[in-house]
Formats: structure tokens, sequence, C-alpha cells
């Protein structure tokens, strides 16, 4: 009997985008066969380099292309020679965008054998996850530039922030606190300042709080919940904060969660009307690139994550539980968690492990 297929359209991307894919590929082709699924794959070339030849991140008709996979898998983007903006703008927001991918999530733990950056503190200290709004907000790009090169030049970028944009993404992350231990939410705001936009925020979280009684929630200026994350980590559980707050509060998680390399994330549209899309958050490292000595937990953990969007928590477990082994034996490790070991190394342990 032939088990489920699920078509996967995946974008290596760039720098150590080419490396840590084909890890994760193989890591999640090991687990599926054993499970009986098919992991139906589809690479597709876009990022900087098709950039070079053809002027363009992606195939023109590349969202028609994406919106017939089951979910997308996506490596890193961004090189040196094509301007950052560019390469966001053209590849990883459309996509994002035009597939309502509106929650960005992004577990942040401490693994087990990771050495923290912080004190004292060990893997029961930093168990969070963020909820980052992912479609609107400080990135909806809105805005424009006047005069340019005159010394009266004007830059404006104007954040967009709707009720229901904010709505959908704190229930969002209201449930998600709700299915953890510890049933915390923190809201990340900064109503003293951003007296339009985090007031909005800051209401929509107090509605919704009365249909969540069991969860408790906090709002925590952004600028104090990044001290806090580095002070007391361990009072922090499920957080929701907009698109620029999340994006920089989880790479202080990742950081001191003891490395970039080892941090995913999912871009998802909950309704589940479009695919989602999974990606470490690391970018494409050009100062390693080439050197195949790229830590691919992360990439192996956001394909964790795509499993379980599938429906299969099951493996999703199975693969973060040969992670920890692996990293908790302190073997084989690469250097940016102090090992020596090689992305194939790392990878091949993983699998070994499953
Ligand atoms: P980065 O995440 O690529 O690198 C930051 C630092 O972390 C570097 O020192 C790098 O060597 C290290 N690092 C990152 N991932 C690692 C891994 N798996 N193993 C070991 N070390 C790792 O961020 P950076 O340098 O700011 O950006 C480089 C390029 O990546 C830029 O073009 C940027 O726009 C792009 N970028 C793309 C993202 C994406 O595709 N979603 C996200 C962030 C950045
Ligand atoms: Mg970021």
């Amino acid at each position: 009997m032939a088990g489920p297929r699920y078509r996967i359209a995946v974008i290596p991307g760039d720098g150590i985008g080419q490396e840590v894919t084909p890890a994760a590929l193989d890591v999640l082709g090991v687990v599926a066969r054993r499970a009986g699924l098919t992991l139906e794959t589809v690479e597709h070339p876009w990022g900087c380099d098709y950039y070079r030849e053809t002027g363009r991140m992606m195939a023109p008709d590349a969202l028609e292309r994406l919106r017939e996979a089951d979910a997308i898998y996506l490596g890193a983007i961004g090189h040196p020679s094509v301007p950052d903006h560019v390469s966001v703008w053209e590849l990883i927001l459309p996509i994002r965008q035009r597939f309502e991918q509106y929650v960005n999530l992004r577990p942040m733990r401490l693994l087990p054998g990771v050495s923290c950056p912080l004190a004292g503190r060990g893997p029961a200290d930093i168990d969070m996850v963020c909820v980052r709004e992912n479609s609107e907000g400080e990135y909806a790009g809105v805005g424009g530039r006047v005069h340019r090169g005159t010394p009266h030049e004007v830059a404006e970028q104007t954040g967009v922030f709707t009720r229901a944009g904010i709505e959908r993404v704190v229930r969002y992350a209201f449930r998600l606190a709700q299915s953890r231990p510890r049933r915390m939410l923190a809201s990340a705001t900064k109503s003293n300042a951003l007296q339009h936009s985090m007031v909005l925020w800051d209401e929509v979280v107090e509605q919704l709080a009365p249909e969540y009684p069991d969860v408790a929630v906090r709002k925590y200026h952004v600028d104090a919940l990044a001290a806090r994350m580095v002070t007391h980590p361990q009072t922090l559980d499920v957080m929701v904060a907009s698109n620029l707050f999340g994006d920089i509060l989880t790479d202080l998680g990742a950081a001191v969660s003891g490395s970039l390399g080892v941090a995913p994330g999912a871009n998802l549209n909950p309704e589940r009307a479009h695919p989602s899309m999974f990606e470490p958050i690391h970018g494409s490292a050009p100062d390693i690139a080439g050197k195949g000595i790229a830590n691919p937990v992360g990439a192996i953990w956001a394909g964790a994550l795509m499993l379980d969007h599938l429906g299969h928590r099951d493996l999703h477990d199975r693969v973060v539980g040969a992670i920890e082994q692996v990293l908790s034996a302190a073997v084989v490790r690469t250097p940016d968690l102090g090992g020596t070991a090689t992305t194939r190394d790392m990878m091949q342990a993983i699998v070994a492990a499953v």
C-alpha cells in the first residue's frame, strides 16, 4: 500500500543554503522512507546566481509553480553581489505575502550539549518560541524616496498595522501558548513611543485575552523584553511580536541558544489555503560559504517543522530527538559549536541517530 505523498518545492538559494539544504533533505528522506511517506522534491535554481544570469530572482511564473506544492523548503538567500533589499523583496517577501504566511514561527531552545553564552544557564532555562507577524507591519513595503541624492533627500517607510492582521497572529500565539505546559504569552510592544500602531496592537491583545483565560498574558516593551531574554530567559515561553520586533528578538533568541546555525523557522499559512515555507533562520553566511562547515541543524530542524505541518508530529519528534542526541553526545560538532566536523559529518551523525 502506498503511503502519503507530498510535493515539496525546494529553493536551496545561495551560499550555505546550497550546503545545508541537501543535508536537511538527506535526513528527511531517510525518516520519510522509514515511515512509508514519499517526499517528491522539485528543486528550483532561484536566487542570486539566477539573478545575475536573468535579472530576476525567480522565474516569472514562480509563484504559480510554488502554489502547487504541499510545502516549500528554502535554504538561504543573499550574496554580496546583489543588494539585500533586492534579494529579500523579490524572493522571500513575495512568497510570504502571496501565500499569506502570516505566522513566522521560531522556536528558540538551548539544546542539550550546546554551550550557552549566558553564564550558568542550561536547557531548562531557555525554551522559548516566537510567533512573529510575517505579512505586514514594518515590512509592508509602503513608502518611498524623493529628491534622491540631494542634501534634502527624504525617505519614508510606513508601517502598516491592521486589526485583522494583528488579530489573526495574536490568536495563533494564544492557541500555541495553550498547547504548551507553561501557558504563558509575552506580547512585544512599544506603545509608549509608537502611539498609533502599537496601541492598536495592545488593544487587540487585551480584547482577545478573555477568550483564552487559561493563558497568562503579559505585555513588555520590546527593549525590555530583549533585556529579559538575556537576564531572565526562564520566565519566557511563547512571545508574539510584530514583523520587525520579531526579526530582531529571534536573532537574539538564536544567539542565546548557542548559535544562529541551530535555529529553525516556519512561515505558516495556518488555514492551509496556500503552501507554507520552512527555512533555517540564518542567512547565506558568505564568510563560511563553500567551506562545507556550515551547521545543518537549523536546516534539519526546519525540515522537522515541515513534517509536523504535513501532519507527522511523530516524525518531527524523531528528527528533533536525533538532533538532541547528536548534540548532547558532543562528539560531532561544526566549528560554530566549537568542533571541527563538516556539514556532512553532522548530517551523517543525525541520520545514524534517527
Ligand atoms: P548570516 O545568518 O548569513 O550570518 C551571520 C553569522 O552567523 C556569520 O558569521 C555566519 O558565518 C554565521 N552562521 C550563520 N549560519 C550559520 C550556520 N548554519 N553554521 C555556522 N555559522 C553560521 O547573516 P548575515 O551575515 O547578516 O547575512 C548574509 C546574507 O544572508 C545577506 O545577504 C543577508 O541578506 C542574507 N540573509 C538571508 C536570510 C534568509 O534567506 N532568510 C536571513 C538572514 C540573512
Ligand atoms: Mg532576521
